[in-house]
């Protein structure tokens, strides 16, 4: 798989996901959340390391690439205050709700535009290499969270 296929993958992962903890599974909300947790910090902190830099770099998604970092931060504050909160709080749901919202509008823009200008960006060969590296990276950092 490639870069672009494992995040598109993953994304559709973690909306899934959301939409289970969304449907008020009450008895599964504590674990739903430790793997919303769990794959959210890995990928944002995959893409940040191996996808956004060289995008950072090029002119053409600079622009697009800062954005992403900006929403990532937004996204890992309130998945923060969601792991020290309990699900029985009125508010839980609430903020579930607006991570949800973050997270969807952050994946449409990153493919919609962002992989567009990476495609512009990465060489062909640089997309598979870049996916083997995150794959790497990422079962490293799944094993030092456990
Ligand atoms: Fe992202
Ligand atoms: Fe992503």
């Amino acid at each position: 798989m490639d870069i672009f296929q494992i995040l598109k993958k993953e994304h559709d992962q973690v909306k899934s996901l959301m939409n289970q903890m969304l449907s008020k599974k009450e008895s599964k909300a504590d674990d739903l959340m430790r793997q919303i947790h769990k794959e959210l910090s890995v990928h944002m902190q995959g893409e940040e390391k191996l996808f956004y830099p060289m995008l950072e770099e090029d002119d053409s998604s600079r622009e697009k690439a800062l954005e992403g970092y900006e929403e990532h931060h937004v996204a890992k504050g309130v998945l923060k205050e969601l792991q020290k909160m309990n699900h029985a709080d009125e508010r839980w749901m609430a903020k579930v709700s607006v991570l949800k919202e973050i997270v969807e509008h952050h994946v449409e823009e990153e493919e919609k535009e962002l992989f567009k200008a990476a495609k512009g960006v990465f060489e062909k060969e640089e997309v598979k290499e870049i996916g083997k590296k995150y794959l790497e990276e990422k079962e490293r950092m799944m094993s030092s969270m456990k």
